[in-house]
C-alpha cells in the first residue's frame, strides 16, 4: 500500500469530528487534549488462555459448516460414481437407469469438463473424472446430481460401469519389484556407509511395516458451488486451502482465476486431508453447477469420503545399522517404500520430509537413504498431520529401541548418545545446522518428572509378579522441522481494519480447522493495538481478500498469518501514532498502545476515542501485511539446504500394558515435556499437545486400514476403522510447557504446535515394543504398526505370520 510519509496534521489542523458529522458522530464529543493515564482495563491477549473464538458457538451448534449455509432456492445435489475394480479399462457407462430414477437431474462424466480433463494440481497426473481407465476402486467416474442428496447416492449405485479388469499393484512390495513409480526415487547420502557398516562393532539388519490413517475428520468432505452472474462463482469448500480450490475450478472451467472467489469460514477438521483432497469436491460440483446452472453441493457420505480420498501413506523399511559399544551409530543405510496410491498429489514433499525426518534428534554420520515413492492402485494418499515426519522418524526411533536391547543397554541412554551436539555432531545429513538443540536438557527435566529410571524398576517387579499382563515404557524425543519444505509456500498476507467504533476485523490467507488459528491471530492483533481481544474479529478464509495463499499447513499457520496480521495491524498503529505524535507535540516513536489506551508523554486517551479523531482527519484505518520466512532455502535436487525455519522439540514418556494371551494394549500414563516456545494461547498449545498425541497414538495402535485382495478398502467406516475414544486417553496424561522462548524471531516468540505433538506418540509404540521384549526376553521385537491385538500377539510368537 502506498501511504504519504508524514501524515499527522498539526494540533490545530485536528478537525473535531462533531462537525464533519453531527448526527452521525454526536456522541463523539471527543476532548482532544489528552487525560491523564488512567489505571489498565484491558489484559494482555497474546500468552494467556483466551477461549477459542468460536468454541461457544460450537458447543452450541450455532457455528456455520459449509453444510449449515441456508441453500439458495434450486440447489441441487451431488453425489460420486465409484469405480468398483482397482485397475482397469472403463469400456462404458450407462446411466440410464439412474437417469430414470426419482428426482435425478443428469450424469455427470468426463465429457462434461469445460476446461482440461486433467486436474489443476501440482504433479498434473490425475484425472478430474476417470475417463479410460480406472485406477483404484473407489476412482471417482462421474457424479449423479438431483433434487436432493439421498436421491442422488441412491441413483449413483445404479450407473453401470463396464470394466475390463487389469493386474493391479496393490502393496508396495509389489511396486518396488515392478519398479511403479509416480515420481523418481530421491537418494540422500553422506559420508561411506559401505565403509562404515564394515567396520562396524556391531550391525543390525531389520525391517518395519507402518500403516496409513484416515484423517477422520469429523466434518467430511463438502464443497457447495454457485454460479454468479457472467461465468463467475462462488464456492463454499471446507479446505485448509482455499487458493487450490480456486486454481482447480478455474482450470477445470477454463476460466480466469478472478472469476472463482472461495470461501472457508471454518472446517471441522482437516488434519491434512483438506490440504488437497477437498479440491476435488469443489470441482466436481461446479462442473455439475455450471453444466446445470444451478447451485450444487457434494457433501460426501463418510463410506465414500474414506473409499474416494486418500490416507496418511503407508511406509515400509529396510534398513541396516552399524553401532560401537556404546550404542552410537555409525553408519546407517535406510530404504523408504513410500505408497502414494495411483497419483503423486502431495506424495514428493511428504516423502521428502520422512527423508528430513530419518534422523529425529540424532546425529547420522554416514548415511545412505533411498525413498522410493511407490504407485499402488488405491486411493492417492496425501497430507496428514506430521506429512511424512511421522513416518520418518519412527523407524530411526525402532532402531534405538533394537540398538539398546542387543547391547543389554537403556533405550533412553542410547537414544541420549545418539543426540545432535552442540558445536559438533550438529550437521543434518541435508546439511543444516542445528542451532537451537534443547534436547539434552529437556530429556532429562523429563526423565526426572516423569520418575522414568524408577519406573522401569518398579515394571520389572511387577512383571515379574504377572503372568499374564506385561508392562512396557519408553522415552523418546521429537525434532520437528517448522516451514514448508517447498520455501515458496513460507509467505502470508493479512489484512486489518478498524472501523470508526474502534472494533478491529482482521483477515489472512490462513484457514481455521479447530486448531485455534483464529484465536492467536486475534490475540497478536489485540495485542498489536492494545486493545482487547473481544474488540478483534477474524472473518472467514476468502480468495477475494487475500490471494493467492498457502495451504494452512506444516503447523506454519501462526508463525505466517499472525505475523502478516500483527503487521498489518502495526501499519495501522503506525498511522494512529504519528496522528496522535502531531497532536501532542512528541515524535511517534514516543506513543504507545496498550490497555485500550493510545498513550502519549501527555498522556492518554482512549482507543475507541482515537479512532473516531482519525477518523475525521482522513487517516486511514485499515491496512495489508505481509511476512515471508526469513532464513530458509534449499536445493530440491539434492535435498541440501536450509529448508526449515527452526526446530519444535518435545518429549514424552509413555507406560504401557499389554495382555499376553489376547494382544489387547492399553496406555497407562502418559508424561510430556513440549516446546512451544512463549505460549500464545497455553489452553489451545495444550489442547495441541493432547489431541496431537492421541491421534498418534491412534495411528500407531487400533486405526488399521485394510485392503482385501481385490484392493477394495474394507475398512471404511467407524464399525470397522477404530479411532480412540475419550475412554482411551491415559488416566495419566500430563502435558508441561518448555519454558523458553523460540530461538529465532517468530511472532510472539513462539513455535508451530500442529503436528509435532503428534510425533510423541512414538513413545507408545516403543514402550509397546519395550513391554513385548520383557514378555519374550531374548528374541528380537518384530512388530509392525499399527500394534493391533493381532500384531502384538504375532510380535510375541503366539500368532503366524
Ligand atoms: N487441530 C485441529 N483441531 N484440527 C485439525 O484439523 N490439523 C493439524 C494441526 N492441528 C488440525 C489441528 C495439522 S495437519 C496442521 S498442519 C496444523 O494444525 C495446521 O494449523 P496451524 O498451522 O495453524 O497449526
Ligand atoms: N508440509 C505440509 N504441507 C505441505 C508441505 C509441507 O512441508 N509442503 C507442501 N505442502
Ligand atoms: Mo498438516 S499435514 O501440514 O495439513
Amino acid at each position: 500500500m502506498t501511504m504519504d510519509k508524514d501524515i499527522s496534521p498539526s494540533r490545530d489542523e485536528v478537525a473535531d469530528p462533531d462537525v464533519i458529522d453531527a448526527n452521525a458522530h454526536a456522541d463523539l464529543m471527543a476532548d482532544t487534549q489528552p487525560a491523564p493515564i488512567s489505571p489498565p482495563p484491558v489484559p494482555q491477549a497474546a500468552g494467556t488462555s483466551r477461549f477459542h473464538e468460536s468454541a461457544r458457538a460450537q458447543v452450541q451448534g450455532a457455528a456455520t459448516y459449509v453444510d449449515d449455509i441456508p441453500e439458495i432456492k434450486g440447489t441441487l445435489h451431488a453425489a460420486p460414481i465409484l469405480s468398483t475394480v482397482a485397475h482397469g479399462r472403463l469400456l462404458s457407462v450407462d446411466a440410464s437407469a439412474a437417469l430414470a430414477m426419482p428426482g435425478v437431474r443428469d450424469v455427470i462424466l468426463a465429457r462434461d469438463i469445460p476446461g482440461d480433463p486433467v486436474l489443476g494440481n501440482f504433479a498434473h497426473d490425475e484425472p478430474v473424472f476417470a475417463q479410460d481407465s480406472v485406477q483404484h476402486i473407489g476412482q471417482v467416474i462421474g457424479v449423479v446430481v438431483a433434487d436432493t442428496v439421498m436421491q442422488a447416492r441412491r441413483a449413483a449405485r445404479q450407473v453401470k460401469c463396464q470394466i475390463d479388469a487389469l493386474p493391479a499393484i496393490l502393496n508396495v512390495h509389489d511396486a518396488l519389484k515392478a519398479q511403479s513409480y509416480v515420481l523418481p526415487p530421491v537418494f540422500v547420502r553422506r559420508g561411506d556407509v559401505q565403509a562404515a557398516l564394515k567396520t562396524a562393532a556391531h550391525t543390525l539388519h531389520g525391517t518395519l511395516e507402518v500403516g496409513g490413517q484416515e484423517h477422520f475428520y469429523l466434518e467430511g468432505q463438502i464443497a457447495y458451488v454457485l454460479p454468479q452472474e457472467q461465468n463467475q462463482w462462488l464456492v463454499y469448500s471446507s479446505t485448509q486451502h482455499p487458493g487450490e480450490i480456486q486454481h482447480w475450478v478455474s482450470h477445470a472451467l477454463s476460466i480466469d482465476n478472478h472469476a472463482v472467489r472461495v470461501e472457508c469460514r471454518r472446517m471441522g477438521g482437516g488434519f491434512g486431508g483438506k490440504e488437497t483432497q477437498s479440491g476435488h469436491m469443489a470441482v466436481w460440483a461446479a462442473i455439475a453447477a455450471r453444466k446445470l446452472k444451478k447451485p450444487v453441493k457434494l457433501r460426501m457420505d463418510r463410506d465414500d469420503d474414506f473409499l474416494v480420498t486418500g490416507k496418511r501413506h503407508p511406509f515400509a523399511y529396510d534398513y541396516t545399522v552399524g553401532f560401537d559399544d556404546s550404542g552410537r551409530i555409525t553408519g546407517l543405510k535406510l530404504t523408504m517404500a513410500v505408497n502414494c496410491g495411483f497419483s503423486a498429489d502431495l506424495s514428493g514433499p511428504v516423502a521428502d520430509r520422512a527423508v528430513f525426518h530419518a534422523d529425529n534428534a540424532y546425529f547420522l554420520e554416514d548415511v545412505d537413504i533411498a525413498s522410493y515413492r511407490c504407485k499402488t492402485h488405491t486411493q492417492s494418499h496425501t497430507a496428514f498431520r506430521g506429512f511424512g515426519g511421522p513416518q520418518g522418524m519412527i523407524v530411526i526411533e525402532t532402531i534405538m529401541g533394537d540398538i539398546a536391547r542387543q547391547l543389554g543397554l537403556d533405550p533412553l541412554d542410547v537414544r541420549r548418545r545418539n543426540l545432535y551436539g552442540t558445536g559438533e555432531r550438529d550437521v543434518t545429513h541435508y546439511q543444516m545446522k542445528v542451532e537451537d538443540n534443547i534436547l539434552e536438557p529437556l530429556l532429562l527435566k523429563l526423565e526426572q518428572t516423569s520418575s522414568y529410571r524408577l519406573r522401569k524398576q518398579s515394571i520389572s517387579a511387577w512383571n515379574a509378579a504377572s503372568p499374564v499382563i506385561q508392562r512396557g515404557i519408553a522415552l523418546t524425543p521429537v525434532k520437528f522441522g517448522i516451514s514448508f519444505t517447498a520455501t515458496l509456500f513460507n509467505q502470508a498476507g493479512a489484512l486489518v481494519h478498524v472501523y470508526t467504533d474502534g472494533s478491529c476485523q482482521v483477515n489472512h490467507g490462513g484457514t481455521e480447522m479447530g486448531q485455534g488459528l483464529n484465536t492467536k491471530v486475534c490475540q497478536i492483533v489485540a495485542d498489536e493495538l492494545g486493545i482487547a481481544f473481544e474488540s478483534v474479529l477474524a472473518t472467514a478464509s476468502d480468495t477475494s481478500k487475500i490471494p493467492n495463499a498457502s495451504a494452512t499447513a506444516a503447523s506454519a499457520g501462526t508463525d505466517l498469518n499472525a505475523r502478516a496480521a500483527q503487521y498489518a495491524a502495526r501499519n495501522v498503529r503506525d498511522n494512529l501514532a504519528q496522528f496522535v505524535a502531531g497532536m501532542d507535540g512528541c515524535g511517534a516513536g514516543a506513543v504507545s498502545f496498550r490497555s485500550g489506551q493510545v498513550i502519549t508523554p501527555m498522556g492518554s486517551r482512549p482507543f475507541t476515542e482515537v479512532v473516531k479523531l482519525a477518523y475525521a482527519n482522513r487517516i486511514q484505518l485499515w491496512s495489508d501485511g505481509f511476512y515471508r520466512t526469513p532464513k530458509i532455502h534449499y536445493d530440491k535436487a539434492t535435498l541440501t539446504g536450509r529448508p526449515f525455519y527452526y526446530f519444535a522439540y518435545g518429549a514424552a514418556c509413555t507406560e504401557v500394558a499389554i495382555d499376553t494371551l489376547t494382544g489387547e494394549s492399553r496406555v497407562l500414563k502418559v508424561d510430556i515435556l513440549h516446546d512451544v516456545g512463549n505460549s500464545i494461547n497455553p489452553a489451545i498449545d495444550i489442547g495441541q499437545i493432547e489431541g496431537g498425541f492421541v491421534q498418534g497414538m491412534g495411528w500407531l495402535t487400533t486405526e488399521q486400514l485394510v485392503w482385501n485382495d481385490k484392493g477394495q478398502l474394507s475398512t471404511h467406516a467407524p464399525s470397522t476403522y477404530k479411532i480412540p475414544t475419550t475412554g482411551d486417553v491415559p488416566e495419566h496424561f500430563k502435558v508441561d510447557l518448555w519454558p523458553e522462548p523460540n530461538r529465532e524471531d517468530n511472532v510472539f516468540g513462539s513455535k508451530a504446535v500442529g503436528e509435532p505433538p503428534l510425533m510423541l506418540a512414538i513413545s507408545v509404540f516403543e514402550a509397546l515394543r519395550d513391554a513385548v521384549a520383557r514378555a519374550r526376553p531374548g528374541a528380537r521385537v518384530q512388530l509392525d504398526a499399527p500394534a493391533t491385538a493381532e500384531n502384538v500377539l504375532r510380535a510375541l510368537g503366539r500368532l503366524d505370520a
